[in-house]
């Protein structure tokens, strides 16, 4: 880790662009490198040992080449898998990850129905399961994971039509109904959604919270960096992207582009 290193923000694509968004607000004078493992996307459909294998190595490339100051695992797949791996396999970084915000939602429920829409593999790991258990027991949490969704998000924003009938297909089971009382709270547990929630919200049956633990996600990298020294060449005009694929949609260079970001020329991966 290095004190005066940039910020790494990490996911499989266009999802962790919601919590960079979020952290530039917080921390204007900070210099983020953003890392799209387009490559492996989605993650969602890869097997867990496979997966947590390629970040270990991912990881520790990454880590030697671009010394930041903290790592931001702007991805709930990838986070409630492998967090607890990096963190022991790099202990001089510090990782701010991303999990289902199960724990707000179980405080913030009026009904006691929430529910968590997240990748196929994250409503399955035990670490989501935990949440739960430790945070909701009170309250009928029910798991929602979509196959599709990610990748609707990323044609979405590249211009490319998506149906009303492929995002409601996915996010039907989201909203429950049990005698007088409705799902109140849907998590948005994977970094890809918010992207998709003005869709979401014209679908829905009823109206819900749509929970987005993007700026809690900033606010706790804000807190672990603490008073560290920011680059002195902050500010988004010297942020970059790292893409691990070579297959990018124009419209994914722009997108990162009109975020500020340089499409750096070398690939990781
Ligand atoms: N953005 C990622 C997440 O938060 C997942 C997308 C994918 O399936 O790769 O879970």
């Amino acid at each position: 880790m290095s004190d005066d290193g940039p910020v790494l923000i990490f996911d499989s694509g266009i999802g962790g662009l919601t919590v960079l968004r979020e952290a530039r607000m917080l921390m204007p004078e900070r210099r983020f490198v953003y890392i799209a493992d387009n490559a492996a996307f989605p993650y969602g459909d890869w097997q867990e040992e496979a997966l947590l294998d390629h970040l270990l190595r991912l990881f520790a490339q990454l880590l030697e080449e671009i010394r930041p100051a903290c790592v931001i695992i702007a991805c709930n797949t990838a986070f409630t898998l492998a967090g607890a791996a990096l963190r022991e396999r790099f202990p001089e970084t510090d990782f701010v990850g991303t999990v289902p915000a199960i724990k707000p939602a179980a405080e913030r429920t009026a009904s006691g129905l929430i529910s968590v829409l997240a990748t196929p593999v994250t409503v399955k790991r035990d670490y989501t399961k935990g949440l739960i258990e430790s945070f909701a027991t009170h309250c009928h949490a029910r798991l929602v994971g979509s196959r599709y969704l990610a990748a609707l998000a990323e044609d979405y924003i590249c211009g490319i039509a998506v149906a009303d009938s492929a995002l409601w297909a996915e996010i039907a089971p989201c909203f429950v109904e049990e005698e007088s009382r409705r799902t109140d709270i849907v998590v948005l547990a994977c970094t890809h959604y918010p992207f998709l929630a003005n869709r979401f919200r014209k679908l829905a049956p009823w109206p819900v919270d749509w929970l987005n633990p993007a700026e809690a996600i900033a606010m706790q990298a804000k807190r672990v960096l603490g008073s560290s020294t920011a680059a002195a060449d902050g500010g988004p005009n010297h942020d970059f992207v790292i893409f691990t694929g070579e297959n990018l949609r124009p419209e994914t260079v722009r997108l990162m582009q009109g975020f500020g970001l340089k499409i750096a020329a070398r690939r990781a991966g």
